[in-house]
């Protein structure tokens, strides 16, 4: 019944596209590209089920990928992609020329890079089109704009499929993805709308009925608005984090603590409380190159963007902040030891990509520190931009001996520390909580000196008579709150 419900479904899309006659016409998804989306998107569609092709060229990830050795760790996918591939719905392949023979729909997932000038570099993308192009005979699929792209995209993948099919008239939609990494799988079942842009209605709707499943809102507009729609919605988020980090700051002098600010400011219904959290920042693989792609975009065209800017400017601002806290407390870093927990770009994923937790590893190896690291899962990625670091089994191990514990990712695992067992491995008991995660008061009651972002100085006076660490001390030690992960 529901194999029969999903064939009769399609049909019925198809019908709407390619009139009354729907034998022999191409069922099957390419989706270019075997990275985070490209991997995420082909398990689900396999799991809506759909026949799905995941073209991916390096030849080293689609040999692991034909071996089921997923390149990335992100909780359900190998479930999915397990499901998917024994009922057959989901092959990998490094030829075009098989998966567009079969294929109505090519979905481009590959990446879209910045440029060093904030330029979106989009030769992935034009190659993924030359190649699909080349290797199309007869009917041309649908092409499936996944990856983030400036507006105006796809009128530029238009043209290129044009140079190879003249007589064609390209189909070409904007289907951004929204996924969050660490929750992907899920954010892909239950998205909290489908943006779908495409220049006809019915080319739109086809592609908005491979979704029908989820049965989500879909939101149909045109390519450009499409385009933007996902620029809008990374840069947006970039500012509201900012907005609360610039506050943070301010918090911090004045004696407030920010998470009863972020918090009854996030009851707002017009506000929301999510991205609302004073930490080390935004980070990833899409966040900083997002918004550094629209303010590029947008400086093309000669319009100014100084909220985006500023929002860029404050985020690499508080790595540095962090540093100089922890500077004010311990005095020089030149020669001290830090425990770094976490260095992936946020919890639950390994991806580490412009991580702010590694951007503050750096500056504290420039600052003479000897850094040593724990996380669950990013570890081996770390190691090898970062071999000076020295890599540790657990967090009680990166914390022995430390002069400082820096939290920069909020792993759920780090919520359920001893700190009684902490305080006799460290140097120096002092902990910088860069996610306002931990439990303060767990800390401050094991004898530690807590601090957050935005948020005062907690703890008993360690070191009596240690100017480097008393000043921010003076005031009697103050209950702390601890924000939900
Ligand atoms: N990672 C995220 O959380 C996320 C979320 C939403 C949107 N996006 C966007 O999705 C796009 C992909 O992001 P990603 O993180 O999956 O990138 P990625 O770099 O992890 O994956 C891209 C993959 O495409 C492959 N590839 C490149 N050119 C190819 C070609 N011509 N043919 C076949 N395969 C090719 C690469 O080898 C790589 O495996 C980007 O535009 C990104 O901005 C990413």
């Amino acid at each position: 019944m529901t194999l029969f419900k999903r064939f009769s479904d399609r049909r019925t899309t198809l019908r709407k596209l390619y009139g009354a006659n729907v034998e022999g016409v191409k069922e099957a998804i390419t989706v270019v590209g075997g990275g985070y989306v490209g991997l995420i998107t082909s398990a689900c569609f396999a799991r809506l089920g759909h026949q799905v092709f995941c073209l991916e060229i390096d030849h080293a990830r689609a040999e692991a990928l034909q071996d089921d050795r997923l390149p990335i760790k992100e909780p359900g996918l190998a479930e999915v992609w397990e499901r998917g591939r024994a009922a057959g719905l989901l092959k990998v392949t490094r030829s075009y020329r098989e998966a567009m023979k079969q294929s109505g729909f090519v979905f481009l997932a590959v990446g879209t890079p910045a440029k060093a000038n904030g330029a979106v570099d989009l030769r992935q993308v034009i190659s993924a089109v030359r190649s699909a192009a080349t290797a199309t005979n007869g009917d041309s699929p649908v092409i499936v704009l996944k990856s983030t792209v400036p507006p105006g995209t796809a009128e530029l993948v238009a043209d290129v499929w044009r140079e190879y099919h003249p007589d064609d008239e390209p189909r070409v939609v904007s289907n951004p993805e929204f996924l969050r990494e660490g929750q992907a799988v899920f954010d892909f079942m239950r998205p909290a709308r489908i943006v779908v842009g495409a220049d006809e209605r019915e080319t739109a709707e086809l592609v908005g009925a491979l979704y029908e499943k989820l049965r989500r809102p879909v939101v149909y507009t045109s390519t450009r608005a499409a385009e933007m729609i996902k620029y809008a919605s990374n840069a947006f988020l970039c500012t509201k984090v900012s907005f609360i980090n610039e506050l943070a700051a301010l918090c911090e002098e004045i004696g407030v603590d920010v998470v009863d600010v972020s918090e009854a400011l996030g009851m707002d219904p017009r506000i929301g409380s999510s991205y609302l959290g004073a930490g080390l920042g935004w980070g990833g693989s899409c966040l900083p190159k997002d918004i550094g792609g629209l303010i590029w975009s947008a400086s093309r065209m000669g319009v100014h963007t100084p909220v985006l800017s500023a929002a860029v400017k404050i985020n690499k601002r508080q790595i540095r902040l962090a540093a100089a806290r922890l500077e004010s407390l311990i005095g020089d870093l030149n020669g001290k030891t830090i425990a770094v927990w976490g260095l992936a770009f946020k919890a639950n994923c390994d991806d580490i990509r412009e991580s702010p937790a590694l951007a503050l590893v750096r500056l504290l190896g420039e600052y003479g520190c000897k850094v040593r690291a724990y996380d669950p899962v990013a570890m081996d990625e770390s190691a090898r931009l970062y071999p000076e670091v020295e890599y540790c089994a657990g967090p009680y191990e990166a914390a022995t001996g430390a002069d400082a514990i820096v939290l920069a990712t909020a792993w759920s695992q780090f919520g359920s520390l001893d700190f009684d067992r902490l305080r006799t491995l460290v140097q120096r008991p002092l902990i910088l909580d860069g996610r306002n995660f931990l439990d303060g008061e767990a800390a401050t009651d094991a004898g530690f000196i807590y601090v957050g972002i935005g948020r005062a100085v907690a703890g008993p006076d360690f070191e009596p008579g240690n100017r480097d660490v008393l000043p921010h001390l003076q005031p009697a030690r103050r209950r702390v709150r601890t924000r939900s992960a």
